[in-house]
């Protein structure tokens, strides 16, 4: 049960990356999805930066396709995120984000396009300031 659910949300977190590509002008929920070229840049500078720790978990570090290592980042928000990207993070198990994935040369921008990719290659779209919608309705 729980294997499925995570299946149908990596299928839907897929699907946004489709869905974003084919019409990203009407991409206005609460979570800015990045257009296109900004998923392309994303991509490009997590493969530079981010991808030799975060791709297999060097040094713990989670890895976006292990939607259990993201649930409860996620609901950091993206503020957190991205200032935790930006000027690095020390996780309660002592294992350390460095600043910019260690390259200076990152702008803030760039960094939060790497978390952009990471986040929505992985589990969930990150919901910023919100709750999680709970699912009341299909009860
Ligand atoms: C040297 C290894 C390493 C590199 C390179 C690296 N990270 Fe990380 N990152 C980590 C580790 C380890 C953690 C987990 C820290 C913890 O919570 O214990 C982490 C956590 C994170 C988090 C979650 C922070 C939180 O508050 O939970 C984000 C977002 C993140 N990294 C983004 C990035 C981005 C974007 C890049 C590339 C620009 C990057 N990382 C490069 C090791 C790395």
């Amino acid at each position: 049960m729980l294997i499925r659910s995570r299946a149908v949300l990596a299928f839907n977190a897929s699907m946004l990356i489709v869905l974003s590509s084919l019409a990203p002008a009407h991409a206005s929920q609460s979570y800015q999805v990045p257009d296109d070229q900004q998923l392309v840049q994303g991509r490009e500078l997590w493969l530079e930066n981010c991808e030799t720790c975060h791709g297999c978990g060097i040094a713990d570090a989670p890895i976006p396709m292990q939607p259990g290592e993201w649930r409860f980042r996620l609901a950091k928000g993206k503020t957190v995120l991205y200032r935790h990207a930006i000027e690095g993070f020390i996780g309660p198990d002592y294992s350390m984000m460095p600043a910019r994935g260690g390259n200076d040369a990152l702008t803030d921008e760039q960094v939060k396009l790497a978390v952009d990719y990471i986040v929505l290659t992985g589990p969930n779209k990150l919901d910023s300031n919100e709750e999680v919608n709970n699912d009341s309705t299909t009860n």
